[in-house]
């Protein structure tokens, strides 16, 4: 019997997708023992948005939130999403940065550490695998899926041999946008299924409602693992529904090793933590519906919304049918990225720009510049030469791997800097990410402290 596996992703995915990661420790750990006697391959807890998010808004230190998790779940392997290079954040760090940052996270609990890169550049993967595997904990990597003229089966599979050569464990196939159909997950599983020996971990959201179908097709082709979200946070812009897949998997004949009783109870305890965030309007009814526009314009529901309030704050709404249209041909100028973060900010931003001024890359973004001097690394399909040279006007592209241009001794010089602010090596690496963000945060724990240690003399002082 072929056994099928899963990733739980309430804690992270879901809750990014849905709630803007605004789930904060205290509301779900009341539950963490029983997801950790459910049976899941891993659950899906750190990287992605929560580490920002709880700094900016959830005033928890990220590093601590992953210790008591370990703590409450010893017996499931905890998975962390990282952005390869850009390490949690937004651009290309030092290689000393991305591995301390492997190191900690492995460090404070993380056992699976899934790396991808928006461009599948695998240059931009390498040094975050070889520290995973070297820090003992298992390195799986991620294809970002999109679909474009040059993103042929082929070409995935060359990837994924590549990554197979740099020590991954298993291969993920993302579909952030929920765009892969299950002709195409079939066709891609079997494809790498047929060159590498490598457990596959399906990855997509229910944005376009194709999800279940796409995990059915995935399974028939010899897919191992599949990430879900138990069924109050499944579906819309988030994963399937976990007992849903279970339950279908198990009647066709394939082996779930998961105690449906937990998941009940896990279900249970989500739906009033559901109905709270729904009453609160932080998960809007929106991000609930089936989206089939992804489908016919490639873009991902995420940006259409990104595209829709850009516009609305310019006052251009008027303008949406035409940065619509602009969007794909961007897209295709810069040599057909994956439009995932931080790609698809850098494209969506472009093309309101395009339309709003005219004339194309009349106004052109620090993001966007950085992106054709190669700063992102290797784009999947050469930028069209015109509008490169338009945009770098007369500057010269980077020559091979952007990271080693970079200072070695950003560490050093933060921790200096930084002086008893920082209290361990984690506090740097949380200022490194997000300096602005870290700083306030310190700033509140400070604050925060001060105030219990004046509370806790206040009956001495007072006999
Ligand atoms: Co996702």
């Amino acid at each position: 019997m072929k056994k099928v596996q899963f990733t739980e992703t309430v804690l992270r995915d879901a809750n990014q997708s849905l709630i803007a990661t605004r789930l904060p420790y205290d509301k779900f750990e009341p539950i963490l023992e029983t997801i950790d006697q459910a049976g899941f391959y891993s659950a899906e807890v750190w990287g992605g948005a929560t580490f920002d998010v709880c700094l900016r808004f959830l005033n928890e230190d990220p590093w601590e939130r992953l210790r008591k998790i370990r703590a409450k779940m010893p017996n499931t392997k905890l998975q962390m999403l990282l952005r390869g290079q850009n390490i949690l954040g937004y651009k290309h760090y030092s290689d000393d940065i991305v591995r301390r940052f492997v190191r900690a996270s492995v460090r404070n609990g993380i056992d699976i550490i899934r790396i991808f890169d928006a461009l599948n550049d695998v240059n931009n993967l390498k040094v975050a695998i070889e520290e995973t595997v070297q820090s003992g904990a298992i390195a799986s990597g991620a294809i970002s899926y999109t679909t474009s003229p040059v993103h042929t089966l082929e070409k995935y599979v060359q990837i994924v041999k590549e990554m197979k050569q740099m020590g991954v464990s298993s291969v993920c196939i993302k579909d952030m946008a929920g765009i892969l159909s299950p002709k195409n997950a079939y066709d891609l599983v079997s494809a790498i299924k047929d060159a590498v020996d490598l457990p596959v971990v399906m990855h997509t959201h229910c944005t376009t409602g194709l999800a279940f179908m796409t995990y059915l097709k995935a399974v028939e082709a010899g897919a191992d693992v599949l990430d879900t979200a138990i069924s109050p946070f499944s579906g819309g812009t988030s994963q399937p529904a976990t007992e849903t897949l279970a339950f279908a998997l198990r009647e066709l004949g394939y082996q779930v090793d998961l105690d449906d009783d937990k998941l009940f109870q896990i279900a249970t305890y989500f739906k009033p933590v559901r109905a709270e965030f729904l009453k609160a309007g932080t998960l809007n009814p929106i991000s609930l519906t089936t989206d089939t526009q992804c489908l016919t314009y490639q873009i991902p529901g995420g940006m259409l919304s990104n595209l829709l309030s850009q516009l609305k704050s310019l006052n251009a709404l008027d303008k949406f049918d035409e940065a619509l249209l602009e969007t794909p041909r961007v897209r295709k100028d810069m040599g057909y990225p994956p439009l995932v973060t931080p790609t698809s900010q850098l494209i969506g931003t472009q093309a309101v720009q395009n339309v709003l001024a005219g004339e194309r890359y009349k106004n052109v973004g620090a993001e966007l510049k950085a992106y054709c001097r190669g700063e992102y690394g290797r784009t999947p399909a050469p930028i069209d030469p015109e509008v490169r040279a338009k945009i770098l006007n007369g500057e010269q592209p980077i020559q091979g791997r952007y990271a080693d241009s970079l200072p070695k001794d950003i560490y050093e010089k933060t921790a200096e800097k930084l002086g008893d602010t920082a209290r361990c090596e984690e506090d740097v690496l949380s200022y490194i990410a997000f300096p602005q963000v870290a700083e306030k945060f310190f700033a509140e724990r400070k604050a925060l402290e001060e105030k219990k240690v004046r509370y806790s003399i206040r009956p001495v002082e007072e006999g």
